[in-house]
């Protein structure tokens, strides 16, 4: 007996208007079928398999970090037949599979978990996830006989009468596996829309005395989403529940409503964040952090302490106590010591800097690796490309950059040493030495006088 996840995201999602699978839209920096995969696994269901077939390449390629096995449904005819197309993945299993689909992202984990517990508790054959809701236009409709689960009924398929059912089918389910395999293979597509739809399962499984429980929850969570509106919608509340989470463990927000973290990201206490950050991926963000207005923080740890401000920090590490910005670019692979400060106009990619060192302002540093206590004067540039390849540079430990020294890779400046204002340090300067690579500067006495009289002026 196994715990299996099924998650439907081969449809079109025509009602998105985009040349991007549905599924792949973000809610709160992440895929809405990202987020669904996400929950089943914290939610106990390890083997997750996912039906893909509109832009199947592109959804399997932003899933397959997650270690999900495939399903392919060629034609797309209907969310049963969507599962009939996992009959591989499903047989000779016995046990729970959860089906899901893959455009609702609100679900949370311990709702899925009150799911499994009523499940096994009521012996159900199938336990769907519905919400009771004010105007139900468009989902498909739960109909009781009593408290019984009688049937559901897809929205264009209501008589008048039946449209006014207020409860509705979330799309979310947990079947014994071998009665969904003996239900799903009586399934017609006798209806509206002439699709094999799963939620006839339901009724299948009533008319053979099979038990069908279910599990009322918030439409907060059950929401799914077809239009970009409904994203909007999605975002909104996920975004609240992020950041109330937060909030709960010590975070100060200034601005709540113009704050924007990702489900995936970590914030230590007593840090405090103004309004317009977006923090996403896999971000951790340490204690006493403060983020100033504006910035945009992706795939980054931030240790204790840090100070950003106005700047974009890309899959890279900050170390304690250290200052970014205003208008800072730390790009992708870059690791910042203790205590550096990384000023107004400076970017940094794929570059280690180490403790101490003071990168000021308007300065470029890539490919490079500068030790502690470096001081870089004003418009420093590493210039690590030729046209063709990209060259490192080695700045070693007290080393001082004269302001506008342009580094020309590979080049190293030895422990100590100093550069020039001014100069272009095409060879490596010794420790302790000084490097200078500019024009000797001449003077002309009295040039401007001679240059009036001789009535070009
Ligand atoms: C479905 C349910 C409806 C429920 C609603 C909840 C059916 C018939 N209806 O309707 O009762 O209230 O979800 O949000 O199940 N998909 C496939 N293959 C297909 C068709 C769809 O993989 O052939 C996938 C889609 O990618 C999507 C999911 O199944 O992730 C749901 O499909 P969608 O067309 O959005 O169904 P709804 O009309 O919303
Ligand atoms: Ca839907």
């Amino acid at each position: 007996m196994g715990n299996y996840a099924l998650i439907l995201a081969a449809g079109e999602g025509k009602r998105m208007k985009s040349a991007t699978s549905k599924v792949l839209h973000k809610v709160c920096g992440k895929e809405m079928v990202n987020h669904v995969i996400d929950i089943m696994r914290k939610a106990g269901f390890q083997e997750v398999n996912v039906i893909v077939g509109r832009s199947k390449e592109q959804v399997m390629d932003k899933t397959a970090s997650r270690g999900v096995s495939y399903s392919v449904q060629e034609e797309q005819l209907g969310t049963g037949h969507a599962v009939l197309c996992a009959k591989e993945f499903l047989s000779g299993k016995e046990g729970t599979v959860a089906i899901f689909t893959g455009d609702a992202p609100l679900v949370r984990e311990e709702t899925v978990r009150e799911m499994m517990d009523s499940h096994e508790r009521g012996g159900y054959s199938a336990t769907l996830l519905t919400s009771v809701i004010e105007d139900p236009t468009g989902y498909g409709r739960v109909q009781r006989v009593g408290d019984d689960v009688h049937r559901i009924i897809e929205h264009k398929d209501c008589t008048e009468e039946e449209r006014k059912l207020q409860e509705i089918n979330a799309g979310m389910y947990l079947f014994d596996v071998q009665a969904l395999l003996s239900a799903l293979a009586k399934l017609k597509n006798d209806n509206a829309q002439g699709e094999y739809y799963l939620t006839d399962v339901i009724e299948i499984m009533k008319m053979e005395n099979l038990k069908v429980g279910a599990t009322i929850t918030e439409f907060d969570e059950t929401r799914g989403v077809n239009s970009r509106a409904q994203l909007a919608e999605a975002e909104a509340i996920l975004r609240k529940r992020i950041n109330h989470f937060h909030m709960d463990n010590g975070v100060t927000f200034i601005d709540p409503m113009s704050t924007y973290i990702g489900a995936d990201v970590l914030i230590g206490e007593d840090t405090i964040i103004y309004p317009n950050n977006t923090i996403e991926g896999k971000t951790v963000i340490g204690k006493n952090v403060v983020l100033h207005p504006n910035n945009r923080i992706e795939d980054a740890i931030l240790h204790d302490e840090v100070t950003v401000a106005s700047s974009v920090i890309l899959s890279s590490t900050v170390g304690r106590k250290t200052t970014v910005g205003p208008f800072a670019y730390i790009r992708p692979d870059s690791i910042i010591g203790e205590k550096v400060k990384v000023g107004d106009f400076v970017e940094i990619k794929k570059s280690t800097i180490g403790n101490g060192t003071k990168i000021s302002h308007l300065t470029y540093i890539g490919d490079a690796e500068v030790g502690e206590g470096v001081n870089f004067g004003c418009g420093t540039v590493v210039v690590n490309y030729d046209g063709k390849s990209k060259f490192k540079t080695v700045v070693k430990d007290h080393a001082f950059i004269g302001c506008n020294t342009n580094l020309v890779s590979p080049v190293t400046v030895h422990e100590g040493a100093f550069t020039a204002a001014g100069s272009t340090i095409t060879e490596d300067v010794p420790s302790e030495g000084l490097g200078i690579a500019r024009a000797k500067q001449v003077n002309k006495e009295g040039w401007v006088k001679k240059r009036k009289e001789s009535g070009k002026y």
